[in-house]
């Protein structure tokens, strides 16, 4: 995709004074704002999501991931703790782990063979010593200076999160009470296990997904197969809340009787021709109504984490940053050990809603691309956010792009814009 980008720096750039009801679209394209982000947001004093405790159940299991921009790996260490480590060897920073997961009692670089311990600990380098008495490292080379960098691991109801920081405040005070009641919600203490994964390259900026789930507006409109098939409409009873700090937000929605009436004859609505080939999947289970919880939430835990609980399919999306217009969202679809047979396989064909070709997520994908390749042409525009209102409050009502606002006045603060 040809890109025509501002040589401004990004210290020189400025914030249109309308404030965070506008947003400049060189934030979405300036490859100095992106180097900003990984260092100061993804690299700095934030929880990232990782992975769940239930993909390395055993010592030695490590999988392969991403804070950002950066590899890391997460691994399951011989005292039964969990580990989360740069994949980058500290003697000529050459990625370490190939395999996207596995079993190891150690890691060892294919390029000379340094070798570390689950925690990250160097205990092999070749010809240390030196051969034939001649070589080797200096006499007061200290092994233990040359550990892999280990992240700050905090585990939170079978879900990792680690902080390149390691002076952090514990999870629950870094996402707050509000995203930890959700959080709580779906993870809560029952094991969990994997459904599946699925991985998709967007040719986007990460701030247009983490956006998109902000987004209530759009849900009724571009969504056909939501509002065809009865899952969600422009009425459907919902909320919008914002946690205090605006970076992190959750929109909620309960699914009740679509009745037409003549006061929303005029919103587009289930269309009664429309049949699917297998209705199975339009039979969702009400396992969170009967626990007197909304049908649909979907949370966004700043940097890098959506958690998403559709009718019955609960899933990880992980954000990965590669470069100013292009991220990859990967999935991690999963179902807790209470499930029965029938439960899994409700979740395993409700997980066709989402994903790279989900009947709602593949509507999404496409216009992040488009909303991509639109704004990268100008970048000393703006989106206009006044949906709802100027001002970030929480609403009982979708209509609205408050948690866009909110974002915005977070992240203008955290990136000195
Ligand atoms: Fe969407």
């Amino acid at each position: 995709m040809a890109t025509v980008l501002s040589n401004t720096p990004a210290a020189e750039r400025k914030w249109p004074e309308e404030g965070f009801t506008r947003v400049p679209y060189w934030v979405y394209s300036d490859p100095k704002i992106f180097q900003k982000e990984m260092d100061v947001i993804f690299g700095g004093r934030t929880y990232n999501f990782v992975g769940l405790e239930c993909e390395i159940p055993n010592p030695g299991d490590y999988r392969r991931t991403f804070i950002g921009d950066k590899p890391v790996i997460f691994c399951r260490d011989t005292d039964g703790s969990v580990r989360v480590l740069a994949n980058r060897c500290a003697h000529r920073g050459v990625k370490l782990c190939y395999q996207e997961h596995g079993n190891t009692k150690e890691f060892i670089c294919p390029y000379h063979q340094w070798t570390y311990q689950l925690d990250g600990k160097l205990i092999g380098v070749p010809f240390r010593r030196g051969v034939k008495k001649q070589g080797g490292m200096p006499a007061d080379f200290r092994m233990e200076d040359w550990s892999l960098q280990a992240m700050k691991v905090e585990v939170r109801n079978g879900v990792i999160f680690a902080s390149f920081s390691h002076d952090m405040p514990s999870v629950d005070d870094y996402f707050g009470p509000l995203m930890m009641h959700y959080f709580n919600r779906v993870f809560d203490g029952r094991k969990l296990h994997v459904l599946g994964y699925s991985r998709q390259r967007i040719r986007a900026n990460w701030k247009i997904k983490f956006e998109n789930i902000k987004d209530p507006y759009h849900a009724s409109l571009l969504h056909v197969f939501l509002v065809s098939f009865g899952l969600f409409r422009a009425d459907t009873p919902a909320k919008v809340e914002n946690d205090p700090t605006g970076f992190h937000a959750i929109q909620a929605a309960t699914r009740g009787e679509q009745k037409v009436t003549s006061e929303n004859l005029d919103i587009r609505q289930l269309d009664p021709d429309l049949k699917l080939q297998n209705p199975d999947m339009l039979q969702p289970f009400p396992e969170w109504v009967s626990k007197g919880t909304e049908t649909v939430v979907m949370h966004t835990f700043f940097p890098n984490l959506i958690i998403q609980q559709q009718s019955n399919t609960v899933a990880m999306r992980q954000i990965r940053c590669f470069k100013p217009e292009e991220m990859e969202l990967h999935w991690t679809f999963f179902g807790y050990e209470t499930d029965d047979e029938a439960m899994t396989m409700r979740r395993l064909r409700q997980a066709n809603l989402m994903g790279p070709a989900g009947f709602v997520s593949v509507d999404d994908s496409e216009v992040m691309e488009s909303c991509q390749s639109g704004l990268s042409r100008y970048p000393e525009a703006k989106a206009v956010v006044e949906m709802g209102g100027r001002d970030t409050e929480n609403t009982p009502h979708m209509v609205t792009e408050s948690s866009i606002r909110a974002f915005y006045k977070a992240y203008r603060q955290i990136m000195g814009l």
